[in-house]
């Protein structure tokens, strides 16, 4: 968020800044989604709704269900939430007590451990040490050194955009499920892999907790609305929680997003600009000393290992951002131990500004 702000005043000033430094998607949500906003917004009241949701959006994320995996989910399991953010919160206090350990991957999302340590859990943060992805044998090891009560990992990742494969996938839950560990699925980069389809968690079990988003593939993060898939046991805890916090997830969005399934022909068109970005800078970043720490699987996350240019990310991305103008971000919220050595490419912005971007590193380098 330094950097954020550092680009923000430079911008202001008027740099030409390129931010390869954002977690979100450069296109608007697509057009039908605000055809649909702009129609409720005409006909009046927005209020509040059902705290679990709308439901025809509720019938509509079950649907997606069934189309995109094949798995028959309910609408009564699903809960629609003010972002996967607000879905975090509510899964953390309808499955954990204080003091609670939970563990998560690092490198990882830094907003998970940023909200678990204000509701009082215990992080666990495993090392992933150079491996792609949490798998069986490091929950078993962590859960073995002082048994854990949960596990949350996310695949696609942010920053690594790497991906867990199915049979990796499968071992994890199933350890999880063996070893009584609950299971939160983060699956907000879904619909964003570059090569193989889509699993969910909830192919290997109905006893975990999905949460997903329309933030990420669906273009829609200043909307504020996502969505969880819970075990029937929690369906009701979930919903209390989230009549005190929050009431419900914003209508207009609700009424918008029920659009969105619908757009897939718009979204993989941004996709396929995403696509294009990854096989620039897969190539490109290299070249130019950022190694890759992490296969860019998916999401639009390119996390890179620096250590060949500099043992300090953060002074990197300051310097990089003052003299280049470009905007990465540097890994330290993302691994407090190992991050001062690693940045965070997004490749979520357009072609033209990834191609400028890597010109101007490469002259700044040399
Ligand atoms: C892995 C991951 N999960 C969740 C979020 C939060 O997304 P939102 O609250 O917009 O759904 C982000 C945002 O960058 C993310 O990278």
């Amino acid at each position: 968020m330094d950097i954020l702000a550092e680009a923000n005043s430079l911008k202001a000033e008027g740099h030409p800044v390129i931010s390869m430094a954002v977690g979100q998607p450069s296109d608007p949500a697509p057009a039908s989604v605000r055809e649909a906003a702009a129609q409720a917004l005409a006909a009046g009241r927005i209020g509040y709704t059902d705290t679990l949701g709308i439901a025809g959006l509720r019938r509509a994320i079950s649907l997606h269900y069934f189309h995109h995996y094949g798995l028959s989910i309910p609408a009564t399991r699903i809960a629609v939430t003010t972002g996967s953010s607000a879905a975090f919160n509510l899964a953390f206090l309808a499955m954990f007590d204080p003091g609670d350990r939970v563990a998560i991957a690092a490198p990882g999302y830094p907003a998970y451990r940023n909200i678990m340590e204000a509701l009082g859990l215990d992080v666990v943060e495993i090392e992933l040490e150079g491996e792609a992805y949490l798998g069986a044998g490091h929950l078993k090891a962590a859960h073995e050194a002082k048994p854990l009560k949960g596990v949350l990992f996310a695949s696609p990742a942010n920053p690594t955009g790497a991906v867990i494969p199915a049979d990796d996938l499968r071992a994890l839950v199933e350890t999880a499920h063996e070893l009584g560990i609950a299971v939160i699925s983060d699956e907000i980069y879904h619909r964003l892999v570059y090569a193989g389809a889509d699993v969910s968690a909830l192919s290997f079990g109905s006893d975990v907790t999905v949460i997903n988003s329309f933030s990420k593939y669906y273009c829609m993060t200043g909307w504020r609305i996502g969505w969880m898939v819970l075990p029937e046991r929690l369906v009701r805890p979930v919903e209390r929680v989230a009549q005190s916090l929050y009431i419900s997830a914003p209508e207009l969005s609700q009424i918008a997003a029920v659009e969105a399934f619908g757009a897939t022909t718009e979204l993989d068109a941004v996709k396929e600009r995403y696509a294009l970005n990854r096989e620039l800078l897969m190539r490109r970043l290299p070249e130019l000393g950022f190694a890759l720490a992490a296969p860019m699987d998916g999401a639009f996350y390119a996390y890179c290992d620096v250590s060949r240019l500099t043992n300090d990310s953060m002074d990197f991305a300051r310097r990089m951002l003052a003299e280049a103008h470009v905007a990465a971000t540097p890994g330290r919220d993302f691994d407090p131990l190992a991050g001062h050595r690693t940045m965070r490419f997004s490749y979520a912005g357009s072609h033209d500004d990834m191609v400028t971007a890597l010109e101007r590193i490469e002259h700044w380098l040399r």
